[in-house]
């Protein structure tokens, strides 16, 4: 008897644990940090694939952040007009540059 009590009592718990956890949150979302151009990259950024690519990517210096936006742009053909570009380059710099690693 008391072992059935306290499998109830782990059920139930782990239930709650569950319930309560960020775990249940979907895998794709990938917070991004609050800023100036932040909107524009979840509209660019995330038309082919989530944002974790860019998350990965944190820490690279100012050259780098250009090369990316520049190969999305050129070689996979982002349909990003040049005065975005500049705006998102300037938040991954600022947001996720080298300073920010
Ligand atoms: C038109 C589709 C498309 C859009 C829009 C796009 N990407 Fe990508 N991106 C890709 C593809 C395809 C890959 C995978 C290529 C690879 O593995 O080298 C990729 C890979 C990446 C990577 C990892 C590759 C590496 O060299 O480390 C980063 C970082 C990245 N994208 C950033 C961005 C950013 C920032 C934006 C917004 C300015 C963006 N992407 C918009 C298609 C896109």
């Amino acid at each position: 008897m008391k072992k059935i009590i306290f499998l109830l009592l782990l059920g139930f718990s782990t239930n709650l644990f569950a319930s309560d956890s960020k775990l249940n949150l979907p895998i794709y979302s990938y917070p991004l940090k609050e800023g100036k151009g932040k909107q524009l990259v979840e509209t660019y950024c995330q038309m082919c694939h989530s944002v974790g690519y860019i998350l990965n990517n944190a820490g690279v210096d100012k050259k780098t952040w250009e090369h990316i936006v520049h190969h999305m742009i050129h070689d996979f053909k982002a349909p990003i007009d040049e005065k975005s570009a500049k705006e998102i380059l300037d938040y991954l710099v600022k947001n996720y540059g080298t300073k920010n690693k």
